[in-house]
């Protein structure tokens, strides 16, 4: 049983990852099992919280009771996500989002047998929190870094940079595409370690996290 703490607000979150086409058939992505994104939406949901999910492509079941918008492409994520922010009180940026999208993708298939190697010319994509961050009486927002090593400088560069109060950083040897997670929690106050956890017991860690920090009791 999930005390309410999050009764009466509106939480956004992204989650899983995004799909950026080269032609009909291939495309670029990044790895990201959308079970962290999906554990925060549905801990979010348990404490009482109205939550919409904007995932990317992932093979998960929507959460009960939260409202899930499907999309495929950074561009798509970013639409869903600023048509929503400003009426949330909480926006949490799970998703791991392409940074660049193709900007020569092709209508139909790309054929081996003709013009050789096709040059993909790459494009960058908006950052989705930093942009909901720079609203003005946007959302609380709270982002997540997965690293592969020096965790702690890592995540607090992310944090200052996206100007947010709150990044849970992970290091991707940790957590990627399994059950549970090891995550360290970022903010003004320091660095808040958690115990290693399913990712469903530190999901509700970090909604505990968020209320307190929006309640003013930290
Ligand atoms: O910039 P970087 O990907 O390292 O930061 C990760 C955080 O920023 C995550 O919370 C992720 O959801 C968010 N992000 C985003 N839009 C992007 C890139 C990252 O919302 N284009």
């Amino acid at each position: 049983f999930a005390p309410k703490v999050l009764a009466g607000r509106k939480v956004l979150i992204t989650a899983g990852p995004t799909f950026e086409a080269i032609d009909p058939v291939r495309g670029i992505t990044n790895l990201s099992s959308g079970r962290m994104g999906y554990a925060v939406a549905r801990a979010a949901r348990q404490a009482g919280a109205a939550v919409t999910l904007v995932s990317g492509p992932v093979d998960l079941a929507v959460p009960q009771g939260v409202e899930r918008v499907k999309v495929r492409s950074a561009l798509d994520m970013h639409a869903a996500v600023m048509a929503r922010a400003a009426g949330s009180d909480v926006f949490v940026g799970v998703a791991a989002v392409a940074d660049y999208r193709v900007n020569n993708a092709a209508e139909h298939k790309l054929k081996k047998d003709t013009g050789g190697i096709p040059p993909i010319e790459l494009i960058e994509n908006p950052d989705i929190l930093a942009e909901v961050a720079a609203l003005k009486n946007g959302p609380f927002c709270v982002g997540f870094a997965a690293e592969s090593r020096n965790l702690e400088e890592y995540a607090q560069t992310k944090r200052r940079k996206k100007n947010i109060p709150l990044i849970a950083g992970n290091l991707i040897q940790d957590g990627f595409g399994g059950d549970d997670n090891r995550l360290v929690l970022f903010d003004d106050h320091g660095s808040h370690p958690l115990t290693p956890a399913p990712k469903s017991v530190l999901a509700r860690q970090l909604v505990e996290h968020i209320a307190q920090l929006l309640t003013g009791k930290m």
